[in-house]
């Protein structure tokens, strides 16, 4: 990690946690964490955010609201409104103060049909509502093991981000498929090539400066105890999680790791 970039531990909750679990959730979160405390000016600490469901954004909102928890959508559609059946306009999401919205994840891009060219225009229209975007990428097994990953993870940042303006405030995770939801993490010097790999590309298309600001996660089995390793990395600044977002201790302690890399008490 690169300690110029403050880094963000985000809990992508997927289909967990309805309204009533996801408030008790993010209640007992605010308590146990130094996290969320506002008076620390002066120490320096990770960003914290959740995404839970749609329908659970407005009981994670009312508690969240105003504190330095952020929370986000899991998804949106490019459109303000409209005839779009299920769909959530990104504008719904900043009324509820999303500071985020996830775009491209590998189970919406497998399992729901999205594609690079709905993730260019979701990016977009969240930019546009005010709601950071954060983009999801990353290749398959069989990919990895065609000799693809760059190849592929390069389609996905052109048609992601190549069209959006030097100023765009994003954050791009690196989560490849084989790793998410599986036990199987990246090596940390698999998540440093890919990340290095991204922030070249970052620099040498959009700009220097974006390749400096930009947060750069990695996702993917993201545990506890191999967190401490991804975060040596230099171009890793957080991570996305799964699994270990759904427990208050894992999530409160891989927080508290990328807090403890910020300030330099574990290097
Ligand atoms: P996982 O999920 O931590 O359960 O592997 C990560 C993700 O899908 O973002």
């Amino acid at each position: 990690m690169n300690r110029t970039r403050i880094p963000l531990v985000a809990g992508n909750w997927k289909m967990n946690k309805g309204p009533a679990e996801a408030g008790a959730f993010v209640r007992d979160l605010l308590e146990s964490s130094t996290h969320a405390e506002t008076s620390a000016a002066a120490s320096p600490r990770a960003e914290v955010a959740v995404f839970p469901p749609p329908v659970s954004l407005p009981a994670v909102a009312e508690v969240l609201k105003g504190t330095p928890i952020a929370y986000g959508g899991q998804n949106c559609h490019w459109k303000s409104k409209g005839a779009f059946t299920g769909e959530t306009a990104p504008a719904f999401l900043a009324e509820l103060g999303c500071r985020y919205v996830l775009v491209g994840h590998s189970e919406r891009r497998n399992l729901f049909g999205e594609n690079d060219e709905t993730c260019g225009k979701k990016m977009a229209a969240a930019l546009a509502a005010g709601i950071e975007p954060l983009l999801c990428c990353g290749e398959t097994l069989s990919e990895r093991e065609s000799g693809l990953t760059f190849k592929v993870v390069e389609r996905q940042l052109r048609a992601a981000l190549g069209g959006l303006p030097a100023a765009a405030q994003f954050t791009v995770a690196y989560e490849p498929v084989w790793a998410i939801g599986t036990g199987r993490t990246a090596t940390p010097a698999q998540a440093g090539e890919a990340h290095a790999f991204i922030r070249q590309w970052l620099g040498a298309n959009l700009a220097p400066e974006v390749a400096t600001r930009t947060r750069l996660l990695y996702g993917g089995s993201v545990k506890p105890d191999n967190f401490g390793d991804l975060l040596k990395q230099p171009d890793v600044d957080g991570a996305l999680i799964g699994g270990a977002s759904l427990e208050l201790a894992s999530f409160s302690a891989l927080a508290d790791s990328a807090t403890s890399y910020l300030t330099g008490l574990i290097s």
